[in-house]
């Protein structure tokens, strides 16, 4: 009876979980205006999942463009890519073995580890505990609940002030399969609490200011990243008029909304929602940056991948007002980076850089009157893509740090 049940248990989790088993994904590289037809017709006929960039909308000539094949579609796109003469590769011969090898091991998976891609069980309790831990240092604050009723709270890392300090803002987990980014997020709460008293620069930083962090902003899609689906971006909001669930919660911020490089499809990986802020879990962030606006002087979101530093705008070409200071410090924050292990980042403001995409959180804050606002593509440039293994976790974490407190340097020194 005791092992039926349990058999039923084990086949119900298995059911639930979707599987990659003979997926691929490829690397295709346009330089044809008909190679970009042929990838955007692809899209339109057969099930085609973008990593890069995130929508068949965003291809032009001469970028990378990294899609995600089922294995019943293989056939096909092999034949259309040797019909039309596309260079391409194979990124991942199989995604279930990639996905599988993300893990460096199985064992006691419930546990907080800052070299593991933690659950969301195990992240919630992680900031119970350690908020507790060190009262003088660091509070939390819950700033709403997530469509699916989780909490969204926000860490204040700073020295206890009788008055209020300026502050950093960062978040993480905007898209939900970016596992790196949630990472990094713990990381730097930990390395902030460590190396206060003993790093100069961290001392200094959170005397003067505070940092808010935000470890996962896509609660309910990271967890289902863990429990159904893997390769979810979105957010996962129910609607009346679609089967589809959830919106791009970085297509979502009202800046431009909707205007370019985000579709207005809700079954699309880019919609950009019914409304600018439809999405509770944007809306929440967006109350609390505006609430706290006159401190707020840095906005910093970690995504991947990619490796890049972005900056104002990505809903338009037009250059921010502040782009030569917004550039200058991204290229000191990106050489700081490679500094450590030699990982190159190239900077840039989003629309240029990469592609135009409206409803941005970084532009956004930046009109808001947040000037230093930026994007952090974190690491591969493509070989594991959204399935970085764990044994790089501590290196892109280590790197990163160097990058995020070299803006935050340049932050309190310009006060
Ligand atoms: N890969 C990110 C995205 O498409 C880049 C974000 C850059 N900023 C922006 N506002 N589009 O969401
Ligand atoms: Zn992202």
């Amino acid at each position: 009876m005791k092992v039926l049940l349990l058999f039923g248990l084990v086949a119900f989790a298995l059911a639930d979980l979707t599987r990659f088993e003979g997926e691929q994904v490829f690397r295709l590289k346009p330089v044809l205006d008909e190679h970009v037809t042929l990838i955007k017709k692809l899209a339109d006929s057969i099930q085609v999942d973008f990593w890069k960039p995130e929508s068949p909308e965003l291809v032009t000539i001469d970028i990378d463009v990294d899609i995600r094949v089922p294995a019943i579609y293989l056939d096909i796109v092999y034949t259309i890519l040797q019909q039309s003469d596309m260079e391409h590769e194979v990124l991942i011969e199989d995604l279930q073995t990639a996905v599988d090898a993300q893990a460096d091991s199985k064992v006691s998976p419930r546990a907080h580890s800052y070299t593991k891609y933690n659950t969301w069980d195990t992240i919630q309790s992680w900031i119970a505990s350690i908020s507790t831990s060190n009262s003088d240092l660091i509070s939390k604050q819950v700033i709403g609940n997530t469509f699916e009723g989780r909490p969204m709270t926000v860490l204040k890392l700073g020295k206890r002030s009788s008055s209020t300090k300026p502050a950093i803002f960062m978040d993480c987990g905007i898209h939900a399969r970016e596992w790196i980014s949630p990472a990094f997020c713990q990381w730097f709460v930990k390395e902030a609490l460590s190396t206060y008293g003993s790093d100069s620069q961290m001392t200094s930083l959170l005397n003067q200011m505070d940092v808010f962090v935000l470890p996962v902003f896509n609660v309910d899609g990271y967890d289902f990243t863990h429990k159904s689906n893997r390769m979810w971006r979105k957010t996962r909001s129910r609607k009346s008029g679609t089967n589809c669930f959830g919106a791009d919660p970085n297509r979502n911020f009202n800046a431009g909304w909707c205007t370019a490089g985000a579709s207005s499809n809700p079954c699309s990986d880019t919609y950009c929602g019914s409304t600018p802020e439809s999405e509770i879990e944007v809306k929440n962030v967006a109350d609390f940056i505006r609430r706290n606006k006159s401190i707020i002087k840095a906005y910093i979101t970690i995504h991947s991948y990619s490796q890049l530093l972005l900056f104002p705008y990505s809903y338009t070409y037009e250059l921010a007002a502040d782009h030569s200071e917004l550039l200058k410090v991204a290229e000191g924050a990106s050489a700081a980076l490679r500094s450590l292990y030699g990982t190159a980042y190239t900077s840039g403001p989003g629309a240029a850089t990469i592609y135009p995409a409206a409803g941005g959180s970084d532009d956004w804050a930046y009109d808001l009157g947040v000037k230093y606002s930026y994007t952090f593509e974190l690491r591969d440039t493509g070989r594991y893509g959204f399935l970085l293994p764990e044994s790089q976790i501590k290196p892109t974490c280590e790197e990163t740090m160097l990058a995020v407190k070299y803006i935050a340097a340049y932050v309190q020194k310009n006060l």
